[in-house]
């Protein structure tokens, strides 16, 4: 575990002498926390750098997340993102403790359908393979054959198309469904009206306008739960771990980030000689958690995520075929 003063050295650009002299008791509060209660705290992408750089054991999109919370030895999992997230960890870990620092961290793509939508296109699209993404409730992904993320959807689509499939149905994204569809042109992919409703704020227009701010001289990267035009207009689409991993080999002078602004942050810590522009939207849910929070959570061992057994078992199978798909 690394020291306060390691820390507060990394998060130096980041926050001033007196914002960090009230996080840093946090900070120290909830790494001794961890280990008294043999607890890891995994952070998605999108948490603000006090938790990131802070308190993060893992950090990584949701992909990373959902394998590293299935080889974590811990006791207790506290779930730094939204809750969908947690309950992936709870699926893949149930006997251990997940905890959420906030039960209202939600997601737009998952509030957009439920198990009983799935049910339903079942029957009308019989035979139809049911490509999940990850954003959506435990009982969703139980109604589901395979769960894909922003990282693996290509991969999974084609290996449904390899398996013989002409059309796929791949729920709730809309946005990730066309962006995917024109990666996989030999599946028909059918999908569903959801929609992030951070990613969805970024139009085409704003783009050009940046770019030709810059005269063309800007790496645009974009995450594919944007509309398809925005993803037209960007040098590279990814999901957060790929957006990452572009920046940090490729080492781009300046870059337009088109995700969630804390990912922004974390990046510009990281890559300090990165010029980032910046023009980003917050996630209101992901936003939801924070040091105290984090702090609260562990000291009262509270809010405990819990899925029944019935729908672990059934959402496990499309977890593990996502997770089986992705391996190969
Ligand atoms: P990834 O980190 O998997 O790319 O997902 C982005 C996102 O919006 C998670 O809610
Ligand atoms: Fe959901 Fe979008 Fe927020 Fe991710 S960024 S948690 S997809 S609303």
């Amino acid at each position: 575990m690394r020291d306060l003063q390691a820390i507060r050295a990394q998060l130096g650009s980041q926050y001033s002498d007196t914002v960090w002299e009230g996080l840093a008791p946090y900070i120290e509060s909830i790494n001794r926390l961890k280990r008294e209660r043999n607890a890891v705290v995994l952070a998605h992408n999108y948490m603000t750098p006090d938790i990131y750089y802070g308190v993060a054991d893992i950090v990584g999109d949701s992909l990373k997340l959902a394998v590293e919370a299935a080889k974590t030895d811990a006791a207790v999992i506290v779930q730094a993102g939204v809750y969908f997230m947690a309950e992936t960890s709870k699926i893949l870990c149930p006997n251990k403790t997940v905890l959420m620092p906030d039960m209202d961290a939600g997601c737009s793509l998952s509030e957009s359908i439920t198990g009983a939508d799935v049910r339903l296109l079942k029957e009308k699209f019989p035979g139809v393979p049911v490509v999940t993404y990850v954003n959506t409730s435990a009982e969703v992904k139980a109604e589901s054959d395979v769960c894909c993320t922003s990282g693996n959807a290509v991969k999974i689509i084609k290996a449904l198309a390899a398996e013989g499939h002409k059309t796929v149905l791949m729920i709730p994204d809309e946005y990730l469904a066309m962006n995917t569809q024109a990666q996989v042109p030999e599946v028909k992919i059918l999908t569903w009206r959801g929609k992030c409703e951070v990613h969805e704020r970024y139009t085409a227009e704003d783009v050009a306008d940046i770019k030709s701010r810059y005269k063309g001289d800007i790496y645009v990267i974009a995450h594919p739960e944007c509309h398809p035009d925005v993803i037209a207009m960007s040098d590279y689409s990814g999901s957060t771990a790929q957006l990452q991993n572009v920046i940090e080999t490729k080492q781009p002078r300046r870059v337009l980030l088109i995700t969630e602004c804390s990912m922004g942050d974390n990046l510009q810590t990281a890559n300090p000689k990165v010029e980032f522009v910046r023009s980003c939207f917050l996630c209101p849910h992901m936003k939801r958690i924070s040091l105290p929070k984090i702090l609260k959570s562990l000291q009262t061992m509270t809010t405990e995520v819990t899925v029944s057994g019935e729908i672990i078992v059934r959402a496990r199978r499309s977890v593990d075929r996502m997770l089986e798909y992705s391996r190969a």
